[in-house]
């Protein structure tokens, strides 16, 4: 174990104290989605480690807000906190109930946080791995004391579940998960490194179009592509393979550290091959890079608070632990976000 630069100089630690997540009850099997779609539980199995998915109810209200505040309340009680501590709100989304106002905004109101600042961040996939490392900014900085956190998506309203929507309709699942960061005199908790990244000409291999002005030089319209997830998997899938692991590298040589130094790799799950992938690469033993993909898929911008929350409820997340958290995903963006615990 390596300490080189384990700790970085700062003169308030941050902690995250309280993590849940928030679920819709739907379930869709890929048995389900057989019946929909030309697709079979054994291709989608062995090509993404995918069996099911969460659906969020949104014919009856059932929206991003929705799961948020479900996951929300849940990291405040569990941080033992109560709601009119959180001095600010940070949403990590793509799928916002509506324009304006934001999810946070909706959800400040909603659980009665009073008057806080509150908004929401689109980074697509990325979007919670970005917030974590602001929010850790935020506070480390003095400006905010006690901050939620949380990383939602109901995807599904934008996917096409029939035979030619398949390639996106097999992966996406709706979920929330929320973390709770504080300011803390311990110094040695809090962020070590992070990373943050886009890459817009790869914008093309997976967007949702609103017009025709959307739509990238090339490619021909079809009005029934607007609102609908637009994806070209295999580029997105060596994108995904080759910056996982480059972010992962970068992190730790910023850190001065190893992946054997890092307890937990709290990743975006999008396909359990790129997992695997990186797993391979970095020697990282299984019970280090949790996989929940088999029971949400790929729930965007939730998906790697979903893994955390799951590791803190299942007595894995300990004080002292370094963890990073890892995604990819529209934009293109990737980063990363390294916590001493
Ligand atoms: N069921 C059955 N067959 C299928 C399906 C399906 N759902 N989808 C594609 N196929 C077929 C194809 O038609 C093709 O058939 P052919 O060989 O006869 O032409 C064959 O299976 C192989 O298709 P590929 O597209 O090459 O399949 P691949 O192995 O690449 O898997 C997948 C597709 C799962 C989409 C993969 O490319 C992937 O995971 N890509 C990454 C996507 C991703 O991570 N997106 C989210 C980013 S995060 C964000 O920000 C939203």
């Amino acid at each position: 174990m390596s300490d080189r630069n384990s700790s970085r100089s700062r003169s308030i630690g941050v902690e995250i104290i309280g993590s849940a997540h928030g679920l819709p009850d739907k379930i869709v099997t890929n048995a389900d989605l057989e019946k929909c779609m030309d697709t079979s539980d054994e291709w989608i199995v062995k090509r993404t480690g995918i069996k099911e998915r969460r659906q969020a109810d949104t014919e009856n209200g059932e929206l991003t807000s929705s799961l948020a505040i479900k996951a929300l309340s849940g990291a405040i009680s569990d941080a033992g906190i109560d709601v009119t501590d959180l001095d600010m709100l940070l949403v990590a989304t793509m799928t916002p109930d509506m324009p304006t106002p934001s999810v946070a905004c909706v959800v400040a109101r909603k659980i009665g946080a009073g008057n806080i600042a509150a908004m929401d961040i689109n980074a697509a996939c990325s979007g919670f791995i970005y917030t974590i490392s602001l929010a850790s900014a935020l506070v480390e900085s003095g400006m905010y004391g006690t901050i939620g956190v949380i990383g939602a998506d109901t995807l599904s309203r934008h996917v096409d579940y029939s035979t030619e929507g398949r390639g996106a309709a097999i992966l996406f699942g709706d979920a929330a998960a929320a973390l709770i960061v504080r300011k803390t005199d311990d110094t040695s908790k809090g962020l070590i490194a992070h990373r943050m990244h886009t890459d817009g000409a790869g914008s093309k291999h997976l967007y949702i179009p609103s017009t025709k002005f959307d739509i990238p030089e090339g490619t021909e319209f079809d009005q029934n592509m607007c609102g609908l997830v637009q994806m070209n998997g295999q580029a997105v899938f060596k994108f995904a393979v080759s910056k996982f692991q480059q972010v992962i590298a970068d992190t730790l040589d910023d850190a001065g550290l190893t992946a054997d130094d890092v307890d937990h790799f709290v990743c975006h799950q999008a396909n359990s091959r790129i997992l695997d992938a990186a797993r391979d690469r970095f020697g990282i033993p299984e019970e280090k890079l949790l996989k929940n993909i088999h029971k949400y898929g790929n729930t965007v911008a939730a998906s790697a608070p979903l893994v955390f929350a799951e590791l803190a409820e299942s007595g894995q997340i300990k004080p002292g632990q370094r963890i990073m958290f890892l995604a990819f995903g529209a934009g293109l963006t990737w980063g990363s976000s390294l916590w001493q615990l």
